[in-house]
Parts: C-alpha cells; sequence; structure tokens
C-alpha cells in the first residue's frame, strides 16, 4: 500500500469492478476522463472485468482510497517505453463527491514517488484536453511541463477541443512538497 497525505493506493481487487461499473458508465466521469459521451454502448459488468482486470493487459492499474480506506478513484500507467524508461499515466477520481479536494494531486504526487523512485521511470507523460481546467491545474501544480497540443483532436460536446499533452522527467519531480 502506498501512503500519501489524504490518499492510499493498493492494487486492484476484483471487488472494485462494482464501482468501475458506476464510473465508467456515469456521463460526468467519461466527460471530464476522455471527453467521449455517449458511449457507443454502456459498459457491461463482463466487460469492466475484461477491460480493467485482465492480468494479461499492458496496463497497470491500481485503487485510490480516502483515509477510511473507501474506494474513490483509480490510478495507473500504460504504454511503457522500457529502453526510454517512459510511460503514460492516467488517474480517475470516480466518486465526483471527491472532485475539487484535492485527492486527484495528493494520490498522483504519491504515485509519481512510486513511479520515479522504485520504477526508475526517467519520463512520465499525462493527456487531458483544454477544457478540463481541474485536470490541467492539478497537473500544472505538481510541476508537469505543457509539452505541446494536438489541435482539435477531441470532440466534446458538439465542438472540437485540443488534446494537451505534459510531460515531467524524474529530475523535476518535487519529493518535499
Ligand atoms: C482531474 C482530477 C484528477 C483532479 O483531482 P482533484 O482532487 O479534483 O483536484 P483538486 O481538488 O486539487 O483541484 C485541482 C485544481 O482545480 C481547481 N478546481 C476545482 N474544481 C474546479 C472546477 N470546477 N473548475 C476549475 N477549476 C477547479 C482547484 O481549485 C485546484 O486548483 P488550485 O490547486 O489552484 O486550488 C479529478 O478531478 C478527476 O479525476 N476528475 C475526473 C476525471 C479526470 O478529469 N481525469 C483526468 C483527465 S484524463
Amino acid at each position: 500500500m502506498l501512503v500519501g497525505n489524504k490518499t492510499f493506493i493498493r492494487p486492484l481487487e476484483i471487488e472494485d469492478a462494482e464501482a468501475f461499473y458506476q464510473w465508467y458508465n456515469d456521463q460526468e466521469v467519461n466527460l471530464w476522463s476522455s471527453g467521449a459521451w455517449p458511449q457507443n454502448t454502456l459498459l457491461s459488468k463482463g466487460e469492466i472485468e475484461d477491460r480493467f482486470f485482465n492480468p494479461d493487459s499492458d496496463e497497470h492499474r491500481y485503487a485510490i482510497l480516502d483515509q477510511q480506506r473507501e474506494l474513490i478513484g483509480t490510478i495507473g500507467f500504460r504504454e511503457v517505453n522500457i529502453p526510454a524508461q517512459s510511460a503514460t499515466l492516467f488517474i480517475v477520481i470516480g466518486n465526483k463527491k471527491y472532485w475539487g479536494h484535492g485527492y486527484g494531486p495528493d494520490a498522483l504526487k504519491t504515485f509519481l514517488h512510486f513511479l520515479f523512485d522504485q520504477w526508475n521511470f526517467h519520463r512520465l507523460t499525462l493527456d487531458t484536453w483544454d477544457g478540463n481546467l481541474r485536470a490541467i491545474k492539478a497537473y500544472e501544480k505538481l510541476g508537469f511541463k505543457l509539452e505541446g497540443k494536438l489541435r482539435e483532436a477531441r470532440f466534446v460536446q458538439g465542438h472540437y477541443h485540443d488534446a494537451l499533452i505534459f510531460g515531467m522527467l524524474c529530475s523535476e519531480f518535487t519529493r518535499d512538497s
């Protein structure tokens, strides 16, 4: 278990699938995390298990808990490039009551410690779209740098939006705040 100031991070357990079913079929959660809604079809419980709890997946996904050990979100990385020691992060605080209360940055900071200091990553990438101000502020507060934009790469609620690419090098990670 990884310990942050207001979050804990642990490996996924199959019992987490019920919460994932709620989150990944929720309009607002999908809107902010991917910009995509409506989805073509809602995800069934079987699809949730196949997608998120598949041991053969190349995704490394963990659970975010609050201080009472309640499941509130998920964090992880994918697209690992071993020679470059790089990967792409993702984070979703799925329980909407927890948005805007600092849980996301706390979990990210804890996870960055783990990835830079224990996995020995050199570089981590994060992305979002230009309307997700909460995510942008959270990433910049942690020291991620905006490295580029994919112009009008996302289509959100009838409008094109830029996808934003953020990056952090191990040498840029501030460990003491
Ligand atoms: C993005 C996310 C991880 C941020 O975590 P969080 O715990 O909500 O972040 P914070 O509470 O620290 O808020 C981040 C910043 O946004 C600000 N903020 C909060 N609500 C806001 C809103 N509705 N609009 C704009 N800014 C907002 C906060 O004040 C804070 O800025 P500050 O540190 O300068 O005060 C979380 O909200 C989340 O998972 N959202 C849904 C999925 C998603 O967007 N995932 C990431 C994109 S792929």
